[in-house]
């Protein structure tokens, strides 16, 4: 039968659905060409520049006090508009006369207390709740809006003749808020031909329950009644209204809003609705008041399946807590909510229980709950999340004899790790398991149920994920978010691990091979970790840079470097450093190599190209150079009649009259040699004094064989004499071939001087360097002369 019943429940959960969403979404109004916003403004008439286009106008939450014909005729597209919130005190229907086609109007929570009539057939959402009519504001008018669905009224008197013009209507949801007196009549008349699919009641928050009509409602799936003040008085009546409401085969669902009770007329209304064809029974706002009295009861068979109470009051202190919690434990059905509400306890049932579901959350209840118990045998979900559980080993032991259960949610509890053992003794059939938002360590991975598949160990203070915990082989989604992990886990113990979150952690640097060890990897998040930008996170960055979007899922937007302090806020993806300051080998290498290279090729120049003599060359020819430029000139020029005096051993001749000569002539260089230029007549050394004298160089080409010679000697002795009195230096050595030191005799003290400053240009073997030898020579010499004898300038 049940089965039967299953289509017809999904379209009233449906409709009901609806009813919720339209709710809602009418809530969101977002200005546009054809929408109006004009919802908290203070207006106090309707605006009157209004574009005409406009579908939907939302003024509510106004001090609009009325809506005349002119505010709105020209808006002649109007769909929606919601009025509902202002002071309209007197309404006539006629105002929408040009709205042809106006859909939707709320004019609900104003202050109307008349209205008159006229059919607005296009109208499918009426709501004129919450005003201050004294009567049903129906007109025969209404039976005419055959498009109608949802439909809201309010009147301080009720009578249920009121709703006859509406009977035959077919609509989804009706809303009737009632004000405290209600009128008896005498025909205690039958409205089996009022239809629609939810029926809401509101009654005067104020007032205790009496009405007492014997409403009958056509194809009624979902019922709400709202403010339900019950004490032992009228509770009778309350069950009787019920009856008229519940009679339908149809009704599937009730709520109960804000109700206020004493306990014994609860367990009544349970009593009575057991039998009925209800299936989900919400009571929202409980609360229970006078004492807690038990009451026997064996529930008889009921099509019920879900009771849900949220957020339950007491007024009662003193009572026996069993009595209570019997009447809920014992229940033959298959989910039972109840959250928010005072309860510390709840009893282990008797025998065998229905249940498949529970949902205790917001409760108190301690760690002693369902201890050792094994009735549960069909429970599948237990959801015990913020309770006052502080035990893990206890609540692993809750579950030793649940056989069926696979869904745990014990988050938001005190559940601490100290009592952590190793003989943990959950029920092996748990496959979801909920211990986030605790005070749980690393020692929680020993006490853990083997099969679990799901595990949610978020907002907790996990440091470290023990290596050698028992294996959870059927482990695929982990959550340790918002702990204090320094690191990924490895899949070594969690083979299955395909999802794993693990964001808000200490990770700083993660382990690379995170991907290679977990093969089974799907989906993954760990951004929002202090990651330590420096050469480790590199492979890292590569591998989660290679993964796909839809495994990691927070990738790059959540990582982002922690250290070093210059990166600080960097996306990790952005993060690059060359591979040479990162590899310490490569870059010992790198070094090295540099080093070897630059050896070799010092060698190579020095062995090959003789560096050091183009070096020592160099020098010489620069500091030739300077010297020349601070030379004054007039004082060279005084009377000189030759730029260079050649002084050499006669074996040397050769080299001197084939190479020097010609390369010095070559730049017009005038030459003073003894064989060519000694005047006859006068003594040598008179002779090699004139010609040093009147030269502005002198030039010795030293070799071994200018050792020998005496004359040689001489000569050089007057040149350098010349040369300190003179304050310039006007010496320059050429070394022909190479002069051994001790090879030069001790007394010749200047020679062994200056070869000592090594400031003599070597003759060098190799035809290439010649070009750098004349070159230097030619240095010296690079000055602007005029000479005595020839009255012409020698340019240089
Ligand atoms: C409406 O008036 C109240 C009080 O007079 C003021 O606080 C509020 O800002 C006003 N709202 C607008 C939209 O003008
Ligand atoms: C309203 O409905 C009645 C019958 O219920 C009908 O006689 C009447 O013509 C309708 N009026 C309009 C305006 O449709
Ligand atoms: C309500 O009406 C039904 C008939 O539809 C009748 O059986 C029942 O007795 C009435 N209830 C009361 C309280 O009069
Ligand atoms: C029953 O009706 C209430 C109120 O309309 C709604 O909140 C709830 O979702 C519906 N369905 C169930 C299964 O409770
Ligand atoms: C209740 O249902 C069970 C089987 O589900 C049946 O054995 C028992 O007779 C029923 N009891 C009543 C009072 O109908
Ligand atoms: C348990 O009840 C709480 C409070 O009513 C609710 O928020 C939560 O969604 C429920 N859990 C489940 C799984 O239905
Ligand atoms: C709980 O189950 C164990 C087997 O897991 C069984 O030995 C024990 O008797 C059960 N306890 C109760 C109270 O039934
Ligand atoms: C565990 O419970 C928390 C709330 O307490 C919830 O946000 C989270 O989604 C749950 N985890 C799983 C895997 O259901």
């Amino acid at each position: 039968m049940t089965q039967d019943r299953e289509p017809v429940f999904r379209i009233f959960l449906l409709v009901c659905l609806m009813a919720l969403i339209v709710g809602t979404i009418t809530q969101i109004c977002e200005e546009s060409e054809f929408q109006v916003c004009m919802s908290k403004n203070n207006l106090t008439h309707v605006p009157k520049n209004l574009p005409p286009t406009t579908k939907s106008l939302d003024i509510s939450q106004n001090h609009i006090s009325e809506l005349q014909i002119s505010d709105i005729s020209f808006l002649s597209g109007l769909n929606i508009l919601k009025l509902s919130y202002n002071r309209i005190q007197r309404l006539d229907l006629r105002v929408f006369k040009f709205n042809q086609d106006l859909e939707h109007l709320d004019l609900s929570h104003n202050q109307l207390q008349k209205m008159s009539c006229y059919p607005v057939v296009s109208l499918k959402h009426l709501d004129l709740s919450f005003n201050d009519f004294d009567v049903l504001p129906i007109c025969m008018e209404f039976g005419n809006l055959t498009q109608l669905s949802f439909l809201g009224l309010s009147a301080v008197k009720f009578q249920q003749l009121d709703l006859l013009p509406i009977a035959h209507l077919n609509l989804n949801y009706l809303l009737l808020v009632l004000g405290d007196s209600y009128v008896e009549e005498n025909v205690r008349e039958n409205l089996q031909i009022l239809t629609t699919e939810t029926l809401h009641l509101v009654f005067h928050p104020n007032s205790f329950f009496s009405v007492q009509a014997n409403i009958s409602i056509n194809t009624l799936g979902c019922l709400q009644l709202s403010n339900i003040k019950l004490n032992d008085g009228n509770c009778q009546v309350f069950v009787e209204f019920l009856l008229g409401l519940t009679r339908g085969p149809t009704l599937l669902n009730l709520t109960l809003n804000h109700m206020e009770t004493p306990w014994t007329c609860l367990v009544r209304i349970f009593k009575y609705l057991w039998p009925r064809p209800v299936e989900y029974l919400n009571i929202y706002h409980l609360t229970i008041d006078e004492k807690v009295e038990d009451v026997q009861f064996i529930y008889p068979n009921t099509t019920l399946k879900s009771l849900k109470l949220e957020h339950i009051t007491k007024r009662v202190f003193l009572f026996s807590q069993t009595v209570l919690y019997r009447v809920f434990s014992e229940m033959n059905i298959m989910m039972l909510t109840i959250s928010d509400s005072p309860l510390v306890h709840m009893l282990c049932p008797n025998a065998p229980s229905t249940f498949t579901f529970l949902n205790f959350s917001q409760n108190v209840f301690t760690d002693s709950v369902f201890d050792s118990c094994s009735t549960l045998v069909k429970l599948q979900t237990l959801i015990l999340q913020k309770n006052s559980l502080k035990n893990l080993f206890k609540v692993s032991l809750m579950t030793k004899n649940m056989t069926s259960l696979e869904i745990l949610d014990v988050s938001w509890n005190s559940l601490g790790s100290d009592a952590h053992r190793e003989d943990c003794t959950w029920i092996k059939s748990i496959v979801v398991l909920n211990l986030s938002s605790n005070t749980l360590t690393d020692s929680v991975f020993r006490c853990l149920p083997p099969k679990v598949k799901v595990l949610d160990l978020h907002n907790n203070r996990i440091t470290n994920i023990p290596k050698d915990v028992t294996a959870l082989e059927s482990l695929q989604e982990l959550n340790v978010a918002f702990n204090s992990l320094a690191d990924l886990p490895g899949c070594g113990t969690f083979r299955s691990l395909s999802a794993l979150i693990i964001d808000h952690n200490s990770i700083s640097h993660p382990t690379t091979d995170f991907f290679q060890s977990c093969q089974e990897m799907r989906s993954v998040k760990a951004g929002n970790n202090p990651f330590q930008c420096t050469c480790e996170l590199r492979e890292f960055i590569k591998n989660m840079d290679q993964v796909s979007r839809e495994v990691v899922w927070d990738w790059p937007d959540s990582y982002k470097c922690h250290y070093p302090e210059s990166h600080k806020g960097i996306l990790l993806k952005d993060f690059h450093v060359s591979p040479l300051s990162c590899n310490k080998t490569l870059l010992i290498i790198t070094i090295v190599t540099t080093v070897l290279v630059l050896a070799a090729s010092v060698t190579f120049l020095c062995c090959y190209f003789d560096l050091p003599w183009y070096v020592r060359m160099m020098c010489q020819w620069t500091q030739t150079r300077r010297r020349a430029r601070n030379v004054p000139l007039e004082e060279l020029q005084r009377n000189l009649q030759f730029h260079a005096f050649i002084s050499y051993s006669g074996h040397d001749s050769a080299w001197v009259k084939n190479e020097l000569l010609p390369n010095l002539e070559k730049e017009n260089l005038q030459i003073c040699l003894h064989e060519r230029n000694f005047i006859p007549g006068k003594s040598i050394v008179e002779n090699i004094i004139t010609c040093i004298e009147k030269s502005y160089k002198s030039i010795f080409v030293l070799s071994p064989n200018f050792i020998q010679s005496e004359w040689c000697h001489y000569e050089l002795y007057f040149a350098h004499h010349k040369l300190f009195h003179g304050g310039s230096d006007n010496l320059i050595l050429i070394l022909l071939k190479p002069i051994p030191e001790n090879n030069i005799p001790r007394n010749y003290h200047k020679l062994r001087a200056l070869m000592a400053q090594r400031t003599y240009l070597e003759w060098p073997t190799e035809k290439s360097k010649h070009g750098l030898f004349w070159a230097n020579i030619r240095a010296a010499f690079n000055i602007k002369l005029t000479l005595v004898t020839d009255n012409d300038e020698v340019k240089l």
